[in-house]
């Protein structure tokens, strides 16, 4: 297939990307650089610097598309709650111009990236698809919107339509690894402060959990990024399937610091801070569903998502 992948010079999209130049697929890279790295891109893909507003029409007019890979977007939970405008338009309003650039040019398929951010405080882990989705931040919400509008653009339009409701992504795939300048997420925060030996903060201890800190459920980019080719396979005209993508396993924050200290062989130490507002106690996929449809399969556990950010990480 010729592929247009948004957003390929991110870490997620930088990682499908090279998965699908793997496997024989033809890919166009569109990314504005505002967040993402052009040396990340693929030296086998095509690349054009762009907002999806600009670039998105004539990129696909210049034909021969079957599919687009979307993952172009602005990402961070907190910043979101700051600037909800920025996030609405650079999250919703650009990805509109994308739709409405493929129903232009006929390209009718189309991979997004969602998240688990849409459920906000879910009511009972592990969430299923059909949980209610409450999003509790303006990041999530723009996500949400989004699976929405892919709805109707299946109803009304014909498009076929995957998203994947991505939880704790985390690891490196070869030397693609997360290089954001504001870093959030937890595994490279630890990773910082094996380096640096100043403590990480470990955001609350007092939560419903067996040790009081916070329980997610990581996933390895690379496993990650191969549900992404198999969801291409199955884009179905006038269908939007929606599919959770996580281990189906939790791990507290103390576990992952931990599992950190053996991967470096460094002490790490960790300093008890507040709790960061928003934090769900315990966020675990049911991965039931994209397990069953398209025989998606975790292979990749904590101990090779660390030790594979390790081996990448800047020091
Ligand atoms: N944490 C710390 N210290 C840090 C960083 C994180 O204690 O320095 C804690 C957080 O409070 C949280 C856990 O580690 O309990 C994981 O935090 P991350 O920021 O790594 O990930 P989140 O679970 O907050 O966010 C992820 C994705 C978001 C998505 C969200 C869905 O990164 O994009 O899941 O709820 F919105």
């Amino acid at each position: 297939m010729k592929v247009l992948v948004t957003g390929g010079a991110g870490y997620i999209g930088s990682v499908v990307a090279s998965q699908l130049l793997d496997a024989d697929h033809d890919v166009v890279v569109l990314d504005d650089l505002s967040t993402g790295h052009a040396d990340a891109v693929d030296g086998r893909a095509a690349f054009v610097k762009g907002t999806l507003r600009e670039q998105a029409r004539p990129v696909l007019a210049s034909g021969g598309f079957d599919a687009v890979l979307h993952f172009a977007a602005k990402s961070l939970v907190g910043e979101s709650v700051e600037r909800p405008d920025v996030y609405w338009d650079g999250n919703l309003g650009e990805t509109l111009a994308l739709l409405d650039a493929m129903r232009a040019t006929g390209v009718k398929k189309i991979v997004f990236s969602s998240t688990a951010a849409v459920y906000g405080e879910p009511e009972t882990v592990p969430i299923t698809e059909d949980a209610p989705a409450r999003p509790g931040n303006p990041y999530g919400a723009t996500k949400l919107a989004i699976d929405v509008a892919l709805t109707e653009f299946a109803r009304l339009n014909g498009f076929g339509a995957v998203s994947l409701r991505y939880f704790n992504v985390a690891g490196a795939h070869g030397a693609l690894a997360e290089r954001h300048a504001v870093e959030t997420h937890l595994i490279p925060n630890v990773l910082r402060a094996a380096v640096t030996d100043e403590p990480v903060s470990v955001f609350g201890s007092d939560y419903s959990t067996a040790d009081g800190t916070c329980v997610r459920d990581y996933i390895h980019v690379t496993d990650l990024g191969r549900a992404h080719l198999l969801a291409l396979a199955v884009c179905e005209p006038g269908a939007h399937m929606i599919y959770n993508l996580g281990n189906g396993a939790g791990y507290s924050v103390q576990e992952v610091i931990e599992v950190c200290r053996q991967v470096t062989g460094r002490p790490i130490a960790a300093m008890d801070a507040p709790r960061r507002p928003g934090d769900p106690d315990v966020l675990i996929a049911s991965s039931e569903a994209i397990r069953a449809d398209l025989g998606w399969e975790p292979v990749l556990g904590l101990t090779t998502m660390v030790e594979d950010a390790w081996r990448e990480f800047p020091r």
